[in-house]
């Protein structure tokens, strides 16, 4: 790949990392004999095709064909340049990489500025509310609303003074570009007038941060009483808030630890929750949650616990987002408070424990609480109001996807009036069948909409079985990537004569690799292309599960198998002649191609 670092300081990069570390950042991987696999962060799916392995430091997506090295990796995940990604794990590493010049198209630097600004701005917020006189009144009132000083610093909060410019001057100071801090938010020109200021003012700050800990992008709550109450930065090319959650960076650790996530409507209960040891809480950014951040989530734990507001607009919400996250496969409870609380003043009333032990572990399933609040606006002593509510029930009953759980909520309900099972179960089937015509009347396919667009997109590129000389070039390949004998074998008995464009390719450079005297790695070979279409195809390559050794035989056999197939197109060509010529009634030229077609296949099979 292009680039100005050492070829020397990548190798040491590759070999002082684990990928299957630096992917379980980012992926909840399982162990499965030798490799490691979980979902494919790449493209959406429900069962895991995406694999990792750990001997050859490669991963590969037999989903959607994403695969390649821990710089590939991250190169994709993080969407930067080949230096950037190298940069980014050494660092994470600690390891220095000395000045690497980024590949400097005007997009980067200006992607780079706007990133570092914000870290900039960020630390400066955090100044004036922690060290100066103008920050006091916001540092005493969040203090007054519970915050240690541990937790505000933790979490990055400051303070954007009234006087405007600060911020602005800071940056002209540092020669940062007004036009790029215009766009990445920080600074904003009224109307269309020609002057710049700062964006926040006379607010209390909160960084909101990446995965990664990378500050991009603001929300600024209002000193008390006022409108809007938080104001946030815009959508930025820094900031998607479609696919940010808010406090990601600090949960995601115990999220994987716990399998679990909790969500929170507010930064503020996001905060006191962490501080109140329940450090797996995230929030949607202000807006209801996004199919990207349900996404985020279901990569990164298996259970989420929904814990909104108290009141009726928290509950409709939580039950909007139960739907959307159910669909991404997750076991999905809710934590409920009492009316009229939030989580935050919930803790600041009852105490950390109490909200641990009361409302976080005591949250109930989806399903329990549909049945709850179904209750609450019936009178269950009205028998028209009983058999409404068991009617509704059993129709919620009857999308859950699990017999096992159907039957159990069906006891509950049977339990609960004195009703018999078998009636329930009855009643309910009946409700699945009119539910199902009614899909079947309107044309509805049956599966809901993820599930609909997974099939509808999903690349099954291995799934299907590939043709003989395919494997055949392929198991060659994977064999050449781990030993420089066979390679030499190779390439003397076939040369370039592989069938598929790209096996010709990589068999080139694997012929030009252990010719520059290269040892065999296939890591090392990957990292050497420059085509990332070639990486993918070589990491699929170099993941298929072969022996060590490769007989004779076998080698005889590939070989075979690859360079007789251009004859047996052309078989394929003259049978399809002879088939028309058949049909014009051209007797002479079809028993001629009849005759040759004997031959050649006679010749094929010697
Ligand atoms: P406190 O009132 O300080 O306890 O904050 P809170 O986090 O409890 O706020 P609230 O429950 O009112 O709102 C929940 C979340 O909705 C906030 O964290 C914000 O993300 C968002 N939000 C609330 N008010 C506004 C607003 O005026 N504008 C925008 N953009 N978002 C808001
Ligand atoms: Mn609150």
């Amino acid at each position: 790949m292009a680039n100005y670092i050492p070829e020397e300081t990548i190798a040491e990069i590759r070999r002082s990392l684990d990928i299957v570390e630096v992917i379980s950042e980012y992926v909840q991987l399982q162990k499965r004999g030798k490799h490691y696999t979980g979902l494919c962060p790449f493209h959406e799916e429900k069962t895991p095709s995406f694999s990792v392995s750990p001997d050859k430091q490669l991963y590969h997506c037999f989903g959607c064909g994403a695969g390649g090295n821990v710089i590939t990796f991250i190169m994709e995940i993080e969407q930067l340049q080949f230096a950037e990604a190298v940069q980014r794990l050494a660092e994470n590493k600690g390891l220095s990489v000395p000045d690497i010049p980024l590949s400097g198209t005007v997009k980067d630097s200006t992607h780079n500025r706007k990133k570092e600004a914000h870290q900039l701005a960020s630390r400066f917020y955090h100044h004036l509310l922690m060290s100066t006189e103008q920050g006091r009144e916001s540092f005493e009132y969040l203090l007054q609303r519970g915050f240690e000083k541990e937790t505000i610093e933790l979490f990055q909060l400051g303070f954007a003074p009234d006087h405007d410019g600060l911020l602005k001057e800071l940056l002209v100071k540092r020669g940062f570009d007004l036009t790029d801090m215009e766009e990445c938010g920080l600074l904003r020109r009224h109307e269309a007038a020609w002057e710049l200021h700062d964006r926040f003012r006379n607010r209390v700050m909160f960084p909101i941060r990446d995965m990664r800990g990378y500050t991009v992008g603001f929300g600024g709550r209002v000193l008390g009483t006022g409108e809007p109450k938080y104001l946030n930065s815009p959508e930025t090319s820094i900031f998607n808030k479609s696919d940010t959650l808010y406090g990601m960076d600090l949960a995601k650790k115990e999220i994987r630890k716990q399998n679990t996530a909790v969500l929170f409507e507010g930064y503020m209960d996001v905060i006191s929750a962490y501080q109140a040891n329940v450090k797996n809480g995230v929030a949607s950014l202000g807006t209801s949650l996004t199919e990207r951040q349900a996404q985020v989530l279901s990569r990164n734990a298996e259970r989420i616990i929904i814990c909104f507001d108290g009141d009726n607009a928290g509950q409709e919400a939580a039950v909007k987002s139960a739907n959307m996250l159910e669909k991404h496969g997750l076991n999905v409870q809710v934590a409920v408070l009492p009316e009229r609380m939030d989580p935050d003043d919930y803790i600041h009333s009852k105490g950390a424990e109490q909200f641990k032990k009361e409302i976080i572990e005591a949250a109930i399933p989806f399903m329990a609480f549909k049945m709850e609040t179904l209750k609450k606006n019936k009178n269950l002593h009205i028998e028209g109001d009983k058999l409404s509510y068991i009617e509704e029930v059993l129709k919620q009953i009857t999308t859950l996807s699990k017999a096992v759980e159907r039957d159990f909520y069906m006891r509950r309900l049977a339990d609960e009036f004195s009703l018999s099972f078998d009636a329930l179960k009855q009643e309910q089937y009946r409700i699945y069948k009119e539910t199902r015509r009614s899909f079947d009347k309107v044309g509805k396919p049956r599966f809901n909409q993820v599930q609909r667009e997974r099939r509808g997109t999903a690349p099954f590129v291995n799934k299907r079985i590939l043709p003989a000389f395919q494997n055949a070039e392929r198991f060659l390949l994977a064999h050449m990537m781990q030993s420089k004998e066979i390679t030499a074998e190779v390439g003397e008995r076939l040369g370039g004569g592989f069938n598929v464009d790209e096996h010709i390719a990589l068999a080139a450079y694997l012929y030009s690799y252990y010719g520059d005297n290269n040892p065999a790695d296939p890591g090392a070979f990957i990292n050497q292309l420059d085509d990332a279409n070639l990486v993918k195809k070589a990491s699929e390559i170099a993941m298929l599960d072969i022996s060590r050794h490769l007989s004779e035989n076998e080698l005889v056999d590939y070989i075979h198998q690859i360079k007789n197939y251009p004859k047996w197109v052309e078989i394929e060509e003259k049978e399809q002649k002879m088939k028309e010529a058949e049909k014009k009634s051209d007797l002479k030229q079809a028993l001629q191609l009849a005759a040759e077609i004997v031959d050649m296949k006679k010749a094929l099979k010697k």
